[in-house]
């Protein structure tokens, strides 16, 4: 796979800026990152690591020289900020009373944990399954719908991502996922993901993207025959796009005229990340089945759930899941201590001020640097696209990966996706303060590479 190819997927871990970066490591990083190398297996955008950490707590990762970053990376999990108070002391409080539940038996703390996720949900009339990754609740997602619907085929997005298990790039729309994988999972086809920037209709109107999407899932549809699912982020977290409420109105129109259900996953955006407690909330179409993950374990635990309709609940024949840790104590803690935080905290009410804050910065920077082409937030999920030219909108990936470096060295951490798009998910528990040194920083990081 070429470095280009690469690019069109993420960050990219052996270009020329990674190996001067490399060069001003300390001895002590260098080491653990030969350590590291000789220990686990290598994979695209993972390896060779940046540097090595020895603490995260709050908004910041501080690696073994003493250095802090602010990370609006972080896998997108830390919602809650890192070493979370309420989820340290309710995971420990948790390992000391009962820290497993065995299959078969149930405990009060994971049936509190699945009810307060459900009681979050606007119709409230959902069941749970836990399971340990993001990858195996979507993977359930489509047994569900599968049983549910008595039909195997699915339609996903191209350019999404939904997990790295061989189920789950099936439905996924990157190709660095499935390269040399051979045949995948049967029945999968591929919708047109919404795209407010770049669309193959060249249009800049919302709506009339949105009805251009929908259109082209009809046909499908139509075409195909026998659909069970639809699945999608209902807000992508990688590129932020983020479609009009017509088109979540339309999907579910088109998804129960055909009797097909519709999956969100909403593992990265949940717990406030788009503004709303769940993404769609702000859309107003509920989905038949909801996954979650990464920030529901407080940034500790892994742990992810899907949440199904009541009227789905109907595999009481088969075995489903069938996780070891499927009744997880710690990981309930986790969710509860989450959910405490983020209502105790107003972090909802917050993330809305917080996001309206950048906007007002985010278009003031546009305003300075001509290689904005775009930018796309939703409450705190933000992507600042760079282009060499407003006009053609060609990516400058080339300036995106040079910023991303300049920001690192002086502290402040990002994913960069799609080759050009500054990816930033800072936590929610970040100041303005330290939103406005980010904006700064990149504001600085143009002038000083020239554009
Ligand atoms: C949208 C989306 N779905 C699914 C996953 C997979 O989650 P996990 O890494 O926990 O398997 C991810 C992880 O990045 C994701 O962003």
């Amino acid at each position: 796979m070429s470095l280009n190819e690469l690019k069109r997927e993420g960050d990219i871990n052996k270009s020329s800026l990674r190996s001067q970066w490399n060069k001003q490591l300390s001895e002590q990083s260098t080491t653990l990152l030969q350590e590291d190398e000789r220990s686990f297996l290598k994979q695209s955008m993972s390896t060779p690591c940046l540097e090595a950490v020895s603490d995260a707590e709050g908004c910041y990762i501080t690696d073994v020289n003493g250095k802090k970053y602010l990370d609006f990376h972080g896998n997108s999990l830390h919602q809650v900020g890192y070493k979370n108070p309420y989820v340290v002391e309710a995971v420990k409080k948790q390992v000391e009373e009962l820290p497993f539940i065995p299959r078969r038996f149930t405990a009060d703390i994971t049936i509190q944990a699945a009810q307060a996720l459900v009681n979050k949900t606007m119709s409230k009339d959902y069941r749970v399954l836990f399971t340990p990754s993001g990858s195996a609740a979507v993977g359930l997602a489509l047994k569900i719908a599968r049983k549910a619907t008595g039909r195997h085929k699915v339609i996903s997005m191209w350019e999404s991502f939904h997990g790295a298990g061989l189920d789950t790039i099936s439905v996924g729309g990157e190709y660095v996922f499935k390269k040399d994988m051979g045949p995948l999972m049967p029945g999968v086809l591929k919708g047109i993901p919404y795209n407010g920037y770049r669309n193959l209709i060249n249009s800049e109107d919302p709506e009339e993207i949105a009805s251009f999407c929908l259109r082209y899932l009809e046909y499908m549809i139509e075409n195909e025959g026998n659909i069970g699912a639809v699945l999608l982020e209902p807000i992508r977290a990688t590129d932020t796009h983020i479609p009009p409420r017509s088109y979540f109105e339309g999907l579910g129109r088109i998804c129960d005229q055909n009797g097909i259900l519709l999956i969100f996953d909403e593992i990265p955006t949940a717990l406030y990340r788009s503004g709303t407690f769940y993404v769609h909330q702000q859309f107003g179409v509920e989905p038949d089945i909801l996954v979650l993950g990464k920030g529901l374990g407080g940034g500790i635990i892994p742990q992810a759930a899907v949440l199904v309709k009541t009227e789905y609940d109907c595999a009481g024949d088969i075995s489903l899941g069938h996780y070891t840790h499927e009744k997880p104590a710690l990981g309930s803690a986790a969710i509860l201590a989450t959910i405490d935080y983020i209502d105790d905290h107003k972090l909802g009410e917050r993330c809305q001020v917080l996001s309206a804050f950048m906007r007002d910065e985010l278009n003031k920077l546009a305003e300075r640097h001509e290689c904005i082409g775009d930018i796309r937030i939703a409450g705190l999920l933000i992507s600042i696209e760079l282009v060499k030219d407003k006009g053609t909108k060609e990516r400058h990936d080339d300036l995106a990966e040079r910023v991303l470096y300049y920001c690192l060295e002086r502290g402040l951490s990002f994913k960069v996706s799609g080759g050009n798009c500054l990816t930033w998910h800072p936590p929610l528990v970040v100041t303005e303060e330290e939103l406005w040194c980010a904006v700064s920083l990149v504001d600085e990081a143009f002038t000083a590479l020239g554009k």
